[in-house]
């Protein structure tokens, strides 16, 4: 299975790429044309099948080879937006809804799973958050509090799964893990025996809806009568990409010596948070552990991130080997809730899901059952707590402002930055770096050759400045998170275009 990084993570190792039944997209009509191979759009693709509608699920390249191929696979009632949060901006019931979303997530996920015989390792585990000073230790409470107004089943604990100093723990029950792309494999194998049509390395270029949707893509024109981008975030520019805020986070998976593999599932309360897991695959236990987390585009030396996490991890655990390390996208809503629904500025056929924090794996079956409700009856008792048009005036307006602050800089202070000619030849095989030549922006990349290749810098979403991702070897983009190959080929959206190549053999001599 591939990914959109360099590196590979522990799921797309073991797996041989998806073989679907289907080359060609079908010319006829279809009913819902579901754009995305990930957890949410197959598990989407399925409910509406299983539903009665003709689907056609398309993903630019491989199912699995977004942030479902990257994930650390925690299934969680408790969530990144935490219960007191979400009663302060929403209210109690609110947030209670939520709860019950998400809760009734993880049992459809662990019904597929029964149903469709799908071999993934899923397993029941509890989940601890521990404070590790007395700031941390009120925030604490205040979760506390707030998950038991909700509904959620947690205690205060005096041991945690980790070998961890901590003030205070507390223990939430009722949640899981799960092997991610062992799962998606079984929900498209059940989707396709149920009448879908899934093709791969179906890529959209463009789209439009006047009542009928219309998506042009490199295999052909598909014609729906209902389209959903489960593609993290949709193409095009949208409010949304003004909503959300893309992020990286960074996850090892190593092998301990002394074999004290955690039993459960644990979280600290650092800002960002470390989280940890244990997965057995092919019959070898490993330690997941994740954090470090960035805004897309924003950390000039991603390796170093890697680097921090087996550092921070290697103080509290054995470790015998590192065996995988990989990084994947998240998208951040500015008020702490995803966007599911209608696609603000579009007719009524047209859908999103986006905007899940790093609780993508649990929403995606929010995403589903949402959906599916909206598009065979209309209505959905979640359909205006997860509306993608919602006007949320106080809820998260700080945090709005600031990530559309740090938008607008990108547009216009990174394409000033100054960069002498000089660094030209100073990128060392295997790095990129945007330098400016005769004031133009150039993106440069020495592959391991040492050949130079050169493309324009200008992301083709809505003209920010890419930024070099070292340890993926790829350009991401600071703005809406658009990611490309170091030779400039779209890797993620929503960008839909590659980078412009610039013919480097008259500009400049390197070597
Ligand atoms: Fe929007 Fe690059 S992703 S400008």
């Amino acid at each position: 299975m591939l990914r959109d990084g360099a590196n590979k993570s522990l799921w797309q190792e073991t797996l041989p790429l998806y073989q679907p039944k289907h080359k060609i997209v079908p010319e006829k009509i279809v009913d819902v044309l579901i754009v995305g191979g990930g957890i949410t759009g197959l598990s989407t693709a399925l409910e509406l099948q299983k539903a009665g509608k003709e689907c056609l699920l398309i993903e630019a390249h491989n199912i699995g080879f977004g942030t479902t191929g990257g994930t650390t696979a925690h299934l969680n009632t408790f969530l990144d937006s935490t219960y007191d949060q979400v009663i302060s901006d929403f209210g109690e019931k609110s947030a209670q809804l939520v709860f019950q979303s998400v809760k009734e997530s993880i049992e459809t996920i662990k019904s597929n799973i029964e149903q469709y015989n799908i071999d993934c390792g899923f397993e029941h585990k509890d989940g601890y958050l521990y404070s590790q000073n007395p700031d941390q230790t009120k925030e604490l409470e205040k979760i506390f509090d707030a998950c038991k107004k909700v509904g959620l089943d947690i205690s205060y604990v005096n041991e945690i799964p980790v070998p961890i100093p901590f003030e205070k723990g507390v223990k939430f029950s009722g949640q899981a893990q799960f092997h991610p792309a062992k799962y998606i494999y079984g929900l498209a194998e059940a989707y396709e025996k149920a009448g879908g049509f899934l093709v791969q390395n179906c890529k959209l270029e463009s789209y439009e809806s006047n009542g009928l949707a219309e998506a042009r893509t490199n295999l052909g024109v598909i014609r729906a009568r209902k389209m959903i981008f489960a593609t993290h975030i949709p193409p095009g520019i949208n409010l949304l990409h003004f909503r959300c805020a893309p992020y990286r986070s960074y996850a090892i998976a190593v092998k301990l010596a002394d074999g004290k593999y955690p039993e459960h599932l644990a979280y600290d309360m650092y800002e960002p948070y470390h989280y940890y897991r244990t997965q057995e695959v092919n019959g070898q236990k490993y330690l997941i552990a994740g954090g470090e987390d960035h805004k897309t585009g924003h950390n000039e030396n991603t390796e170093f991130c890697f680097a921090k996490l087996d550092s921070y991890i290697s103080k509290y655990y054995d470790v015998e080997e590192v065996s995988f390390k990989w990084s994947s996208e998240y998208f951040e809503p500015t008020d702490g809730l995803p966007y599911i629904g209608h696609l603000p500025g579009f007719t009524d056929n047209v859908y999103v899901a986006t905007g899940f924090s790093g609780n993508g794996m649990t929403y995606s079956h929010v995403a589903a059952r949402l959906l599916t409700d909206l598009i065979t009856k209309g209505q959905s008792e979640y359909k205006s707590l997860y509306d993608p048009n919602r006007i949320k005036p106080v809820a998260g307006f700080s945090n709005f402002v600031k990530e559309n602050v740090d938008v607008v800089k990108e547009f216009i202070g990174k394409r000033l930055s100054k960069e002498k000619i000089e660094s030209l030849v100073e990128i060392a095989k295997g790095e990129g770096k945007v330098v400016k030549y005769e004031g133009e922006s150039i993106a440069l990349y020495r592959d391991e050759r040492g050949s130079l290749h050169a493309v324009n810098p200008v992301c083709t979403h809505a003209k920010c400045i890419v930024q070099w991702n070292g340890t993926e070897k790829s350009w991401d983009c600071p703005c809406h998170g658009a990611r490309y190959t170091a030779d400039g080929r779209v890797l993620t959206g929503p960008a839909s275009k590659d980078l412009e190549i610039v013919e480097l053999k008259d500009l400049v001599k390197v070597e």
